[in-house]
């Protein structure tokens, strides 16, 4: 089968096109035909080994091998269709659309891909195709599980920083169906698309520091690696939460500390990107209450294209692979 490798860490041009051997499943895994997946700020980071927040180079750099990747095909989060399934499975059967992550298998980045039935995979949401389904996946489950924990009350203010990303433009949508007043912070490219999806109002980052404007919020919602902490959290309201998904171990410190000694709360989390938060997702998509907001669809010959967008250019939304292009 066709799969997008890399070999070596590096710039996105070590990105190739191979044929490698296509897998079978066993007893308990199915086989799904990838028609699309998203190509993300984490599979860029893992290709060139570099990340805004450094404290877990070296842990990850054992996992994921030392001078080379073990793993040479990225992609953890896709759309597809069931091509076939083990002999105990009964969850799932031949042709059922799904859409899903690959956890820490990856390996969407190829014509299909082999994972147990315990990983999370349900059935595509009928109102999308498999380009916007792949967009859904990463930043729904991340903007869900972290707004959930913020137990939003119907008429907060909701700050989202980096909210024209894949995370964020769920972030703004989700916090709007909670009830909430949305806060968009991003680049001015992105305005109009985030005042479209749900924002109330909006701050372009390179203008103006929201944590300077005198506004506060009941909840922070934080993309934006090497934030100011305490500005942050002086931008609460009394009883505000602060939701950081890429804190320093500093702040990570200093989070424990805000919780425990002040009546503002800080969360930090790795999202668990659970079969219920995407069956939620999927109820949502098809109330026509969120959707994904896809930037661009690359063909699997162009993937180094693809990253240089998702790393170098002002994407709006999700830039997506088609594995079904060619
Ligand atoms: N904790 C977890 O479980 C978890 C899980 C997944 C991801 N993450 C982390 O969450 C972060 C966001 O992920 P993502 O996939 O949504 O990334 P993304 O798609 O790259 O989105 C980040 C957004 O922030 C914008 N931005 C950059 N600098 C900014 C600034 N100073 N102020 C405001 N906005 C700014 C970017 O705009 P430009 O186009 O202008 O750069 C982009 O629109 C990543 O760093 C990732 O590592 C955490």
């Amino acid at each position: 089968m066709k799969a997008i490798v890399y070999k070596k860490y590096g710039t996105p041009e070590v990105l190739r096109i191979e044929e490698i051997e296509k897998p079978v499943p066993g007893d308990d895994e199915v086989l799904i035909r990838i028609h699309a997946v998203e190509a993300t700020k984490a599979d860029c980071e893992l290709r060139s080994f570099s990340f805004a927040v450094k404290w877990f180079w070296l842990p990850l750099r054992v996992a994921m091998g030392m001078t080379k990747p073990k793993k040479q095909v990225l992609g953890g989060y896709f759309a597809g269709e069931v091509e076939s399934v083990g002999k105990d499975v009964s969850k799932f059967k031949q042709g059922d659309q799904v859409f899903g992550t690959t956890g820490l298998r990856f390996g969407a980045y190829a014509e299909y891909a082999n994972l147990p039935t315990s990983y999370t995979i349900v059935p595509k949401p009928h109102n999308m195709s498999f380009e916007e389904a792949a967009a859904v996946p990463l930043g729904g489950l991340n903007a869900l599980h972290f707004l959930r924990k913020a137990n939003i009350q119907n008429g907060e203010k909701v700050l989202i920083n980096g909210a024209g990303g894949s995370i964020g433009t769920f972030g703004v949508q989700i916090a709007r169906a909670m009830g909430a007043e949305v806060t968009a912070v991003d680049c001015s490219i992105k305005e109009e698309m985030l005042r479209r999806i749900g924002a109330d109002h909006f701050f372009d980052y390179a203008r103006e520091d929201f944590t300077q404007s005198g506004q506060t919020y009941d909840v922070i919602f934080n993309m934006v690696a090497r934030s100011s902490y305490s500005s942050c959290v002086n931008s609460l309201n009394p009883g505000g939460r602060y939701l950081m998904g890429n804190p320093r171990v500093s702040d990570m410190i200093r989070s424990v500390l805000t919780s425990r000694f002040t009546d503002k709360t800080a969360v930090f989390i790795f999202a668990g990107e659970t079969e219920e938060e995407l069956l939620a997702l999927k109820d949502l998509i098809e109330a026509g209450k969120i959707k994904s907001i896809v930037d661009k669809i690359y063909a699997p010959e162009q993937a180094a294209e693809a990253h240089h967008r998702v790393e170098t250019e002002q994407r709006l939304g999700v830039v997506v692979i088609s594995m079904a292009k060619s």
